[in-house]
């Protein structure tokens, strides 16, 4: 391919890029990768490099990259039909097709689909839809969210209050006041070294409660947590904490945000991370996994309990004063079902149990006992290996010296691409669901050397 070699300039003259050291990128000290193809779990840059995807791309490509069954689908709509709305009951055969085949695949209490675009704003309508919810319901009080440390909710206003991690509230004046955080459900964190996980389960589960009284309990209308934390640090819940904060929940009326915009449609080898783990939620939050990325779209699925309170709202106050000109959005939805349809014929749920159950062990094979790695830990194709300074005494390195970043370069200098997750030395893998053996091993072996180069050095 004949390469237009101003793209590097026009990139860093014009672009403003997403989550970037804008300075150091504007200065040319962080290169730019044009990216150019993909296929399978691999993509290939303009400088014919082919790197293996462990991260898919933002752990949403699950289906794998290059699937023309998608590609077709999303050409067929568009040449169809590319754009009509969904206000006021109007809908396309893919929208109202993807809505069922949501349904079928979610929990069973769950009764009607809302769609974005991002996951952000299916966390914004969700807050929306509970506010709604509790003015209907005749107590105006009842409006402050609770979320956790390190829970990641999107960058919006409201999502990235929501959002537990410094990074997205430093000089944006964020959190907005109606959010409140509680303790992370990280056990390798802890704090009390002697305790067990159901006693830490116990504490999360405590202090939560504690927070609910302080606050009072008329005051709070729901609690938003991803079944396994993500951008946080890939950490998978301890023994026993879904049931414990659930219990805490039932009794003060509080609704259960599920955030499922990772864990949604098969990543932790489950349809969704809420059968996984046993979490019963009032709103369950997907996006990525929904169309793989293929096209934007998120899903708000509302419960039967929520859609009854909105339904008797509309009774009272008329129609619902909140829409997206692109929700359903018919090419994006026709990229959803083929998707999920792809999912189940490609076995893919059942693959990302399989195979990441093998990616893990064989990962604390090669590095596990290293002496400066302190955890190998995840669930289905969700793993992180966090480093520490020393295991011992349980002491992290010194955030300055960039550790987690720099075995991710070793990683990517021998072709392969995870992620150096925002807090802490953690390095994230959450490759495609069709990963095979063979990909695992690929991963292992480069991560066995990134380590060696590294922490060895
Ligand atoms: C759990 C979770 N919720 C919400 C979001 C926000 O999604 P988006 O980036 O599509 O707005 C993300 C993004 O990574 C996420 O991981």
């Amino acid at each position: 391919m004949l390469k237009n070699d101003l793209l590097d300039e026009w990139d860093r003259e014009n672009f403003f890029h997403p989550s970037t050291h804008l300075a150091q990128f504007a200065r040319g000290e962080i290169n730019n990768r044009i990216i150019t193809g993909g296929d399978g779990v691999f993509i290939t840059d303009r400088d014919d490099n082919r790197l293996l995807d462990a991260f898919a791309g933002l752990y949403c490509v699950n289906v794998g990259y290059g699937r023309t069954e998608i590609a077709d689908a999303i050409a067929k709509q568009a040449r169809e039909l590319a754009y009509y709305h969904a206000y006021v009951g109007h809908g396309t055969e893919a929208s109202i097709t993807l809505s069922k085949m949501i349904l079928d695949r979610a929990p069973d209490n769950m009764s009607k689909v809302y769609y974005g675009l991002s996951g952000s704003d299916a966390n914004e309508t969700n807050i929306k839809l509970v506010w709604y919810f509790n003015n209907v319901l005749g107590r105006p009080e009842k409006k402050k969210i609770i979320s956790r440390w390190r829970g990641y909710h999107g960058s919006g206003l409201m999502t990235g209050s929501l959002t537990g991690l410094e990074l997205f509230h430093k000089q944006f004046d964020l959190p907005l006041t109606q959010v409140i955080h509680t303790e992370a459900p990280y056990y390798f964190r802890r704090t009390d070294r002697s305790q067990s996980e159901e006693n830490f389960s116990a504490d999360c589960a405590q202090k939560l409660e504690e927070l609910i009284q302080a606050e009072g309990p008329e005051t709070i209308a729901a609690f938003i947590g991803e079944p396994a934390l993500g951008t946080g640090g890939l950490v998978p819940p301890p023994a026993g904490y879904w049931a414990a904060i659930q219990t805490v929940l039932r009794k003060y009326d509080i609704l259960l945000i599920a955030d499922e915009v990772v864990t949604g449609f098969g990543r932790l080898g489950t349809m969704f991370g809420s059968a996984h783990y046993g979490i019963e939620a009032d709103i369950i939050t997907s996006a990525k996994g929904l169309t793989s990325a293929y096209a934007p779209l998120s899903a708000s699925i509302l419960s039967e309990k929520v859609w009854q309170g909105l339904e008797q709202g509309t009774d009272t106050y008329g129609a619902i004063g909140h829409g997206w000109t692109y929700s359903a959005h018919p090419i994006c939805a026709a990229a959803g079902v083929a998707n999920l349809k792809l999912i189940d014929e490609m076995g893919l749920v059942k693959n990302a149990g399989e195979v990441g159950a093998y990616l893990k062990t064989e990962m604390q094979a090669a590095i596990g006992n290293h002496d400066h790695v302190g955890d190998v830990r995840g669930d289905g194709l969700m793993i992180a290996v966090e480093l520490m300074e020393d295991r011992e005494s349980h002491r992290f390195y010194d955030p300055t010296l960039t550790m987690g970043a720099q075995v991710n370069a070793a990683l990517l200098k021998r072709g392969v691409i995870a992620r150096a997750m925002p807090q802490g030395d953690i390095i994230g893998f959450a490759p495609p669901l069709c990963l095979s053996r063979a990909e695992a091993g690929q991963i292992v072996s480069a991560m066995g050397e990134a380590v060696e180069e590294v922490l060895n050095g």
